[in-house]
């Protein structure tokens, strides 16, 4: 079963060819991903409606540029319709949660498709397909084994969500943020710290360079709600916790010293990507105490952390339980998790029957 999988949510738009079998494996077979995080930076964070025009654009060159991977032929307008009709069985695509406009342009790419080229279409989750990111691997079978009954965790920019993955496809909720997610954290930290957007990956950067040394100022950020006897999480005080910090320190500052404050930023930086990987890891901790998985599939841009990659490895080994996390490419936003998620959860949409669902759960 060969799958075409567009990934159109937020910032990027991603497209992919994957091969796989139900219950088994997925294999890659080509992929592409362009993305508009460049001029999110200048602005600071995503704006809808500059994200849909890029994905309008670069919607189709993608498409054409993931067939070409996997076929090896040059893909053109005289020939795309007839490579989709022949080497592709079935259309995979994102229809939500996400952003309203971007959403659209993958779903009516993709309904377009499916209806000139005659093929069924899987509208997918992308937060479970976040979750299925782990049992691709593109060099070799990783599939999904004996992974489940899985705790899962997605920590992404929109979302950090808890749940108990019984089967695949049977996904239920037991936990998350009450407010903002944790890679929301960051990037709104980031920016109050004067970094560039997306923040986690500046954060992280900076963190990198204060490991181990002693910190120069007093810089304790809560832990919030890590000793909660729930799997609730709260993310949006430690902004506020940062912001305050920041204004004490400038208010004794010259302009000169606020200027070369980057020792100070980093610090933050530091506290901020502990305090985020402990309240993260000592959930998941209770939620596998509390379900006993058979494995852990952690997913979504967060982790992509190399701190929260080695905490999760030291949990494995101190509970005994086999923590998956993607490759790093599949961490963030692409369409081969997409592709995993219509191979998992096969079940086709009548094309006119196709919606986007921006504020769709990770159970639904
Ligand atoms: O999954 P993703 O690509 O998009 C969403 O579905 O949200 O996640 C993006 C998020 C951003 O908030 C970004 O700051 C964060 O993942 N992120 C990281 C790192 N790389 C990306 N956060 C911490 N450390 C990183 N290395
Ligand atoms: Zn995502």
């Amino acid at each position: 079963m060969k799958i075409l999988a567009i990934e159109t949510s937020c910032d990027e738009t991603a497209a992919a060819v994957v091969e796989g079998e139900e219950k088994g494996w997925v294999k890659v077979l080509g992929e592409a991903v362009a993305s508009s995080e460049e001029m999110h930076t200048k602005t600071g964070g995503v704006v809808p409606e500059v994200a849909a025009r890029e994905q309008m654009t670069s919607m189709l060159p993608v498409v054409s540029q993931a067939l070409e991977q996997a076929f090896g032929e040059k893909i053109e307008s005289k020939n795309f319709r007839e490579v989709v009709e022949t080497k592709i069985d079935k259309i995979g695509v994102t229809v939500g949660p996400g952003l309203i406009g971007s959403l659209l342009v993958g779903v009516e790419t993709a309904k377009t498709l499916a209806w000139v080229c005659n093929k069924p279409i899987v509208g997918v989750n992308h937060l479970r397909a976040h979750l299925y990111a782990n049992f691709v691997d593109s060099n070799e079978k990783r599939g999904t084994g004996n992974k489940l009954p899985a705790v899962g965790l997605v920590v992404s920019g929109g979302h950090t969500e808890l749940v108990v993955m019984k089967s695949l496809g049977e996904v239920e909720w037991v936990g998350g943020t009450r407010d903002d997610a944790a890679g929301e954290c960051f990037d709104k930290c980031a920016r109050i710290l004067g970094l560039p957007y997306p923040g986690g990956p500046e954060i992280a950067a900076l963190a990198e360079r204060i490991e181990g040394r002693e910190l120069r100022v007093e810089v304790g950020l809560p832990r919030p709600l890590i000793d909660s006897d729930d799997l609730d999480m709260s993310f949006s005080g430690l902004k506020v916790a940062v912001q305050r910090m920041v204004n004490n320190e400038q208010k004794t500052m010259s302009r000169k010293q606020k200027t070369e404050n980057r020792g100070l930023v980093a610090e933050i930086a530091w506290e901020l990507q502990e305090a985020v990987v402990e309240v993260l890891v000592s959930k998941l901790k209770l939620a596998v105490k509390r379900y006993s998985p058979n494995s852990v599939l952690v997913a979504g841009g967060v982790v992509a952390n190399k701190r929260l990659r080695e905490e999760l490895e030291s949990f494995g080994q101190e509970l005994g339980v086999k923590i998956w996390v993607p490759e790093l490419k599949y961490c963030t936003d692409n369409a081969v998790m997409v592709g995993a998620a219509a191979v998992f959860e096969p079940s086709p949409t009548p094309p006119e029957k196709l919606e986007v669902n921006p504020s769709l759960g990770i159970g639904e």
